[in-house]
C-alpha cells in the first residue's frame, strides 16, 4: 500500500518535471546560473521535493518492516524477512536481521516419525506468517557432540523471528532416540510437539527405500526388502532398524514419561496426504495461531501424485526424494508384517485414544 501510494506520488511529480514546458525563447538563459546544472529554479525545488518523498517512503517502508503487524501484510517486507519458499524441498531463511528480530529456541518441534510426512508438514507450516521454520534437520538432541556444545549453539542455528512468532524445527530421528525426550524436556517442559504416524508396514518399506537409495548412491550392494525384514527363520526381523522404528507405542510411552499427551499433536500421515488444508487447520488450532493456511494454498499435482503448494510467491512440489516409488513386496511378507504390527498398533491406539484402522492382514 505504502509502496503504491509513494510510487504514484513520485511518478506524478517526475512526469510533471519531465513534461514541464521549456522557456519559450531558448536564448533566454537568465534563469540558469553559471557553473550550476541547467535546471530552472522551480524544477530544482521539484527535484528536492521528489528526493524528500523518496527518502520519506524508504523510511516508512523501513519503519513498517520493523513493525510486525504491517510487515506481515506487506509484500516488500515479506520477501525480506519471511523464510524463503523458493526451493520447496530446501527451505532457507534469509539471514537479514531487523530490529526486534532474534534467533529463538523452538517453541514447537516435529519429532517424527521418520518417513511419515515430516517434510511436508514443515513446508506447510512455513506458509503461516506467524511461524518460522528451520529447514535443515537440526539433530541437536540426538547428537551427543552437538548437544554438549550448549543450548546456545542450537539457538544460534535458528532463523530470526519476532517475539510472537513460533519457531519450529523438525528432526524425525528424535522420536526413536532414547535420550531425546528428557533433553527436550530440560530445554522447555511446555514445548509443543508434532508427531506423524504412518501405517507401520508402509513406513518400514519407505524407510527401506530411503536406506537403499543411500547405499545405491555410494555403489554399495543393496539386499531386497524381504531379505532385510525377515530373519533366518522367516519371521519378522525385530532387530531391523526400519522395523524397530515402526513399533510406535514403545517410543511414545517413553515420551509420555516426560510430556503429557495433550502436548503432542498426533497426525495420521494419510490424512496429511489426502487433506493438507484440513490437517493444517487443526495444527493451527493446536499451536494457537490464527487460521492463515487456506485450501487455496494447495493444489493436487497429478504427475507428482501429491498435493503441492501455492502461495503468492511460489507454486512448487516437494523434492523428488519425497513420494518415491516403492518396490512391489511379496504378499506373504506383507501379510507377516501387518500381523506383526497389529498388536503393537492396538497398544498405540489405546495409548492415544484413536484408532487409525491400519490393515492387520
Ligand atoms: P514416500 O517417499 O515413501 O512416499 P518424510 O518427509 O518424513 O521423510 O516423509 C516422506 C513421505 O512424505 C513420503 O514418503 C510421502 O508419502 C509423504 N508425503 C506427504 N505429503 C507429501 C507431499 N505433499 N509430497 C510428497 N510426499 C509427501
Amino acid at each position: 500500500m505504502i509502496k503504491i501510494v509513494m510510487y504514484e506520488q513520485v511518478h506524478t511529480m517526475a512526469s510533471h518535471i519531465r513534461y514541464s514546458p521549456l522557456p519559450t525563447d531558448s536564448s533566454d538563459t537568465s534563469h540558469i546560473k553559471k557553473g550550476k546544472f541547467a535546471f530552472p529554479k522551480i524544477s530544482r525545488l521539484k527535484v528536492i521535493g521528489v528526493l524528500f518523498i523518496v527518502l520519506l517512503s524508504v523510511g516508512m517502508v523501513a519503519i513498517s518492516c520493523l513493525h510486525k503487524g504491517h510487515c506481515l501484510n506487506n509484500a516488500v517486507c515479506n520477501t525480506v524477512i519471511q523464510n524463503n519458499l523458493s526451493d520447496f524441498g530446501q527451505l532457507k531463511s534469509e539471514h537479514v536481521k531487523f530490529h526486534h528480530m532474534k534467533k529463538r529456541l523452538p517453541q514447537c518441534i516435529i519429532i517424527g516419525a521418520r518417513k511419515a510426512g515430516t517434510r511436508a508438514l514443515l513446508t506447510y507450516l512455513n506458509i503461516h506468517p506467524d511461524i518460522v521454520v528451520k529447514g535443515p534437520e537440526m539433530h541437536f538432541f540426538d547428537d551427543d557432540d552437538f548437544y554438549h556444545q550448549s543450548l546456545e549453539s542450537y539457538r544460534k542455528q535458528m532463523p530470526f523471528s519476532y517475539r510472537d512468532q513460533i519457531t519450529v524445527e523438525k528432526t524425525p530421528a528424535y522420536f526413536t532416540e532414547e535420550e531425546v525426550p528428557e533433553r527436550i524436556y530440560r530445554m522447555n517442559k511446555t514445548i509443543k510437539l508434532l508427531l506423524l504416524f504412518r501405517d507401520p508396514a508402509e513406513r518400514t518399506l519407505s524407510d527401506y527405500v530411503q536406506i537403499a537409495e543411500g547405499k545405491k548412491s555410494k555403489n554399495k550392494p543393496v539386499a531386497s526388502f524381504e531379505e532385510h525384514v525377515l530373519d533366518s527363520k522367516g519371521n519378522i526381523n525385530r532387530s531391523y532398524k526400519a522395523v524397530k522404528r515402526s513399533i510406535y507405542h514403545k517410543h511414545l510411552s517413553h515420551w509420555l514419561e516426560f510430556f503429557s499427551l495433550d502436548q503432542i499433536f498426533i497426525i495420521e500421515s494419510q490424512d496429511l496426504v489426502d487433506n493438507p488444508a484440513g490437517v493444517m487447520y487443526e495444527v493451527e488450532e493446536f499451536l494457537q495461531v490464527e487460521h492463515k493456511i487456506k485450501p487455496s494454498n494447495f493444489y493436487f499435482n497429478k504427475t507428482k501424485g501429491f498435493y503441492c503448494i501455492k502461495t503468492d510467491d511460489v507454486q512448487k512440489c516437494l523434492a523428488d526424494s519425497k513420494g518415491r516409488q516403492h518396490p512391489d513386496v511379496d504378499t506373504t511378507v506383507q501379510r507377516k508384517l501387518r500381523r506383526f504390527f497389529a498388536p503393537h498398533n492396538r497398544k498405540l491406539y489405546k495409548m492415544i485414544g484413536t484408532n487409525f484402522h491400519w490393515l492387520e492382514e
